[in-house]
């Protein structure tokens, strides 16, 4: 069974975030409460700011603004503290834990379809 369910991720183009489909349900609700939608379009997410880019799409980027490689480990510490790990980054600091960096990082590398 998992077997068949890997091989037809062969095609995805970042690297699948294994965190799994909890974590990403505890990223949205998390996402929602710390009020990213005020600054970003998040798929499934109100408000729909635009402040900051858009982030329809975002399992399918190469690189977190820009500069750092799109893979779990990497957004979430952006994620945990953005001025940190991209300097001079416009993404302020969003106080949370890092327990919920990781689970946005996983709502966040979900497909589109949420
Ligand atoms: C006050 C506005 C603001 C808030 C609130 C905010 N962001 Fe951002 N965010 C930005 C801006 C501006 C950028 C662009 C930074 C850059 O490219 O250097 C950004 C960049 C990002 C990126 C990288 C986007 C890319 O195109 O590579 C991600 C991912 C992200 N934010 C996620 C979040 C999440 C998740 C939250 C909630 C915890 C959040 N942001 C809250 C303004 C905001």
């Amino acid at each position: 069974m998992a077997a068949t369910l890997l091989a037809g991720c062969e095609n995805v183009a970042v690297e699948p975030n294994a965190a799994g489909p909890a974590s990403a349900t505890r990223g949205r609700l998390a996402a929602e409460r710390l009020g990213c939608g005020a600054c970003h379009v998040i798929p499934g997410l109100w408000p729909r700011g635009t402040s900051g880019p858009s982030l329809a799409g975002f399992a399918e980027r190469g690189l977190i603004a820009g500069t750092l490689p799109n893979r779990p480990d990497a957004l979430a510490a952006f994620l945990f503290n953005p001025p940190a790990t991209v300097p001079g980054t416009g993404m302020p600091r969003v106080p949370m834990t890092r327990a919920q960096a990781a689970d946005i990082a996983a709502f966040l590398h979900q497909p589109d379809a949420r």
